[in-house]
């Protein structure tokens, strides 16, 4: 798919990470894994390396773009955290948690980020060497899932390469992602907490740091903002159509089943989820999972019903989007 082939290198590599923070510094894009998917990185506060990720990734519009950074310090430098996010932070960073917390006036971070709003999203990933990455550089990096604009997250260095690897300095690999839906949202302004996007950390475990149940955001149309793609409805799409909530596949469908595989389902046009019904393991699976099926060239990806509890709630919002109309 891409043109030139693009060095994918192990991110624990010294040279490698000398390579890309030199083209991190220089305003280019590099691939970094994250314990969620792999992200598009560039330094958050410069526009021009910014704007390649908008081009890079085929993004119609401006929408705002989570900055990683390296230490809870770090992200203080960026963002004004209220007692709520402060707890969540020591509660779950370095994590697939994201606090939207007010942006600190002058901090330097590109308006292409927080899209003109003045609030921001940040987050420490999980893994150790891009966090020691991210303290190099000593700025942010805006990371948005390393996939073309609408199309399924990529999970491991591979299906990132596919993506977007004409478009970027050098990928870093970290192995198959250890949580594999994207971070949970969490908007911390006024004196509440609103889940934005259901993700890696489960609803639950939040309410129980935090002591309180997180709200629900406004009902936001495709054409408000602050806005996120993972509030587009289309979205994670994979090439095939998606049916969910199906016992089996009808004639000529692929099958992503979870729990028990039905009779019927044929080899090689089947993935399981998760057979003993693990909704971590069907987390950690779902992304290659669909790419695997939608690569079968089955013109319809028969989904089963996956329970809505813990981190079946990032599941099905996920489901859901790779099944919306387009
Ligand atoms: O796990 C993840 O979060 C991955 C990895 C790479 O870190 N990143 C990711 O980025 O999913 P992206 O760009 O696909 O999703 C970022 C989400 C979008 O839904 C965006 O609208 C929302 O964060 N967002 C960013 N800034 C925001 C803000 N100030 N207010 C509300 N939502 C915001
Ligand atoms: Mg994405």
């Amino acid at each position: 798919m891409a043109g030139r082939q693009v060095q994918i290198a192990d991110v624990t590599d010294e040279a490698a990470q000398d390579a890309a923070l030199r083209a991190l510094a220089a305003g280019r894009l590099v691939v970094v894994p994250t314990e969620t998917v792999y992200g598009l990185a560039a330094d958050a506060t410069r526009d021009d390396a910014v704007l390649k990720i908008y081009e890079a990734k085929d993004r119609p519009r401006f929408n705002p773009l989570i900055a990683h950074c390296s230490d809870l310090a770090m992200a203080e430098r960026f963002g004004v955290f209220d007692d709520r996010a402060r707890r969540l932070a020591r509660a779950f960073w370095p994590g697939p948690l994201t606090l939207v917390v007010p942006r600190r006036p002058g901090c330097g971070i590109s308006e292409l980020v927080t899209a003109g709003h003045s609030t921001i999203a940040l987050r420490i990933p999980g893994l150790d060497p891009v966090r020691r990455l991210i303290a190099r550089l000593d700025r942010p990096l805006a990371a948005p899932s390393a996939n073309r604009s609408g199309r399924i997250s990529p999970t491991t260095a591979e299906a990132a390469a596919s993506e977007v690897g004409d478009r970027v300095a050098l990928v870093l690999d970290g192995g198959p992602c250890g949580v594999g839906v994207e971070s949970t949202i969490v908007a911390c302004l006024d004196d509440s907490a609103v889940l934005l996007r259901p993700g890696g950390v489960p609803r639950g475990a939040i309410e129980e740091a935090l002591g309180e149940n997180l709200r629900r955001p406004e009902q936001v149309t495709d054409d408000e903002s602050p806005r996120a793609p993972g509030m587009l409805s289309s979205h994670y799409a994979p090439r095939a159509k998606v049916r969910l909530h199906a016992a089996g596949p009808a004639e000529g469908e692929a099958y992503l089943a979870f729990g028990q595989t039905p009779a019927g389902a044929r080899p090689g046009f089947t993935r399981n989820l998760s057979a003993s019904g693990d909704l971590r393991e069907a987390a950690i699976n779902l992304f290659a999972h669909l790419r695997a099926l939608d690569a079968t060239g089955a013109p319809t990806i028969a989904v089963a019903p996956v329970p809505d509890q813990g981190l079946g709630e990032a599941i099905n919002d996920r489901l859901r989007r790779a099944a919306a109309p387009r």
